[in-house]
């Protein structure tokens, strides 16, 4: 089902400590807001985020990647029971980052989304061109085979558990944000595709890539956006709370 979601992905950043005064603060700024609010944190932080916000619930954890496989001989990495085991809700899968640093594919994109629902685990899948790929025309052919592979073998019922995230990889860390056209557009076309393959679009597409209080009202409040997955600006509680607010005076 569409809804509003601002989430943060703090990437590797971040100790215990800071996380709990981080979402303490990040807790009363955002009180009354209307958007669903989930932050994903380091693997190592997971346990701290979930002690400073289950009295709340206002804000939803969520891990940065996993593994598909259950258990095993896969040093350094982590499963979903371990997830789910210290009340972790969300998981990012198929970061740019993750694609462009450690070889993770559509396949392995595949794998771990069917992994993340068998344990009730929602993912935030993420796709998105390069600069050279969007020059060259191609940004519409990227990102819907990206989202008919990671997507391949499920049902419709599943996307009710799926969120997507439209990541630009031009607009990521770069300060130069897609225009909410663009993005707008690009979502509207990862839609379609989704809409072709499980007759129905009805699933929360957020938009990614610099992110910020200045613009995050233009872009959430496009026909096809649903919200925004924030790197840089999800670290501080002021600012952060700033874009979960957008559509507040
Ligand atoms: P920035 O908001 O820092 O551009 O990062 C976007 C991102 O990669 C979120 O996953």
């Amino acid at each position: 089902m569409r809804r509003k979601i601002v989430a943060g992905n703090w990437k590797m950043n971040m100790l215990p400590d800071a996380t709990m005064s981080v979402l303490e603060e990040l807790q009363t700024l955002i009180e009354g807001a209307t958007a669903e609010v989930v932050v994903c944190v380091p693997f190592t932080d997971l346990n701290y985020a979930y002690y400073a916000t289950q009295e709340k619930k206002t804000v939803h954890i969520g891990a940065q990647n996993m593994h598909w496989e259950e258990s095993g001989a896969y040093t350094g990495e982590i499963s979903p029971s371990m997830l789910t085991a210290i009340n972790c809700e969300y998981v990012i899968i198929g970061h740019s980052e993750r694609r462009q640093y450690f070889a993770e594919t559509d396949e392995t994109v595949n794998k771990k989304i069917k992994a993340a629902l068998a344990h009730n685990l929602k993912p935030i899948v993420c796709v998105g061109e390069t600069l050279e790929q969007r020059e060259a025309g191609e940004t519409v052919n990227v990102i819907t085979s990206q989202i008919h592979n990671a997507f391949e073998g499920l049902e419709a019922k599943d996307l009710d558990n799926i969120v997507v995230a439209y990541e630009p990889i031009w607009a990521i860390g770069t300060g130069k944000t897609a225009t909410s056209e663009e993005a707008n557009d690009a979502i509207k076309e990862i839609r379609n595709q989704i809409e072709k393959d499980f007759s129905t679009g009805d699933i929360s597409i957020l938009y990614g890539g610099s992110v910020k209080p200045e613009n995050a009202k233009e872009l959430f409040t496009t026909s096809d956006i649903d919200g925004g997955l924030v790197g840089g600006a999800s670290l501080k509680a002021d600012v952060f709370s700033k874009i979960v607010n957008y559509d507040k005076e």
